[in-house]
């Protein structure tokens, strides 16, 4: 069956037409990140507009890229939550409009479960259950990927998501929005052994996270040194923040992994597309006989083929929506729309 995906959940306007939840026919991007980069972060208002402006053109892109018209299709799946909430209801309204207009039933998708199945589209023979490190812009969780639409979470951060944290340290070292992966580059250069950064813990939660006090303390040793007029060598510090990042988020995983006795690790999310992160899970699971999934690097940020996969599995659960379909700027993964 053919579903087209729909995502706007924040600077990026997709479609996508997925087969079977597996196979990818288009994915088409729009991307806004040149014009919120002035900025230095997304701003909500021009998101919104930018969407309204494209997704017409974008979905239309989308069915012309795979070869096919809106008769084809089997279903229309659309990011619902979380997000920014005018640039969500864009996507949601305008899949409404298409559901109506059409007949196509209407599947509402939680964002963060479908950035979990672009996994299933990069590794055809990955099935639930296991375990996922979701890490993006927003959110830093550690699931437990029970089936296709069922999930418990074991871990998430207690402030800042590791993406968020990412892009402010990159911000304070000068590099463009959104800086992750020029701090990962930067990083490449660097010695992780020149700084000593802290590695917080939360207390009593071993799967849980806190990223806030690591960002703070390069943000200050940053300007610390800028008071004192005393240059900083850039690499070397990206370094050391993406080492005690990244030495957080695999000690979580590890953790959990042995407390569940699961046997299969999958990371998903913006910053799954880390070279470091990347690098130690693939050994941690090595060393220990577990099976490793990430997503191909095109598949880690927003798109709307993981949309039409996530889509596809919530409509062999029998989950639909009707015109009364909300978008939500929050929502917990584990519940249903
Ligand atoms: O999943 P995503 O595209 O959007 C959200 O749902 O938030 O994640 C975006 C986040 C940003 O914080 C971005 O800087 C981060 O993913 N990111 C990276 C890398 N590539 C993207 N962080 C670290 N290393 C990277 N290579
Ligand atoms: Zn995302």
């Amino acid at each position: 069956m053919l579903v087209l995906g729909i995502e706007s959940s924040c600077d990026e306007t997709a479609a996508s037409v997925v087969k079977d939840g597996r196979q990818v026919l288009s994915s088409v991007i729009a991307s806004q990140v040149q014009e919120h980069r002035k900025y230095g972060g997304v701003v909500p208002e021009i998101a919104s507009r930018r969407h309204a402006e494209a997704i017409v053109d974008v979905v239309q892109q989308s069915l012309d890229d795979a070869n096919i018209t809106l008769k084809d299709l089997g279903a229309i799946a659309v990011t619902a939550a979380p997000g920014l909430i005018g640039a969500l209801l864009v996507g949601v309204n305008f899949a409404k409009g298409l559901s109506f207009s059409t007949g196509l039933p209407l599947v509402p998708v939680h964002h963060l479960r479908s950035h979990v199945a672009a996994n299933y589209l990069t590794s055809p023979e990955l099935k639930p259950p296991f375990l996922c490190l979701v890490v993006s812009g927003g959110h830093t969780h550690i699931i437990k990927v029970a089936d296709y639409t069922s999930f418990r979470v074991i871990g998430c951060t207690r402030d800042d998501a590791a993406g968020e944290a990412f892009d402010k340290a990159a911000r304070a070292m000068g590099l463009p929005y959104p800086g992750g992966v020029f701090l990962d580059k930067e990083a490449e250069g660097g010695d992780p052994a020149s700084f000593v950064l802290p590695h917080p813990t939360v207390e009593g939660a071993p799967f849980d996270f806190s990223f806030s006090g690591l960002k703070t303390a390069v943000i200050n040793l940053i300007h610390n040194a800028e008071q004192k007029g005393q240059p900083l060598p850039r690499a070397d510090l990206a370094a050391s923040f993406r080492r005690a990042v990244v030495d957080c988020l695999v000690r979580n995983v590890t953790a959990a992994m042995r407390e569940t006795g699961e046997k299969k690790l999958v990371i998903a999310g913006g910053v799954s597309a880390n070279s470091l992160l990347r690098r130690e899970l693939e050994r941690l699971c090595g060393e220990n006989g577990w099976e490793f999934y990430r997503p191909e690097l095109s598949l880690c940020g927003d798109n709307a083929a993981m949309v039409g996969s996530q889509g596809y599995y919530e409509w062999l659960a029998g989950k639909r929506s009707g015109l009364g379909l909300n978008a939500m700027a929050t929502m917990d993964i584990q519940l249903d729309f």
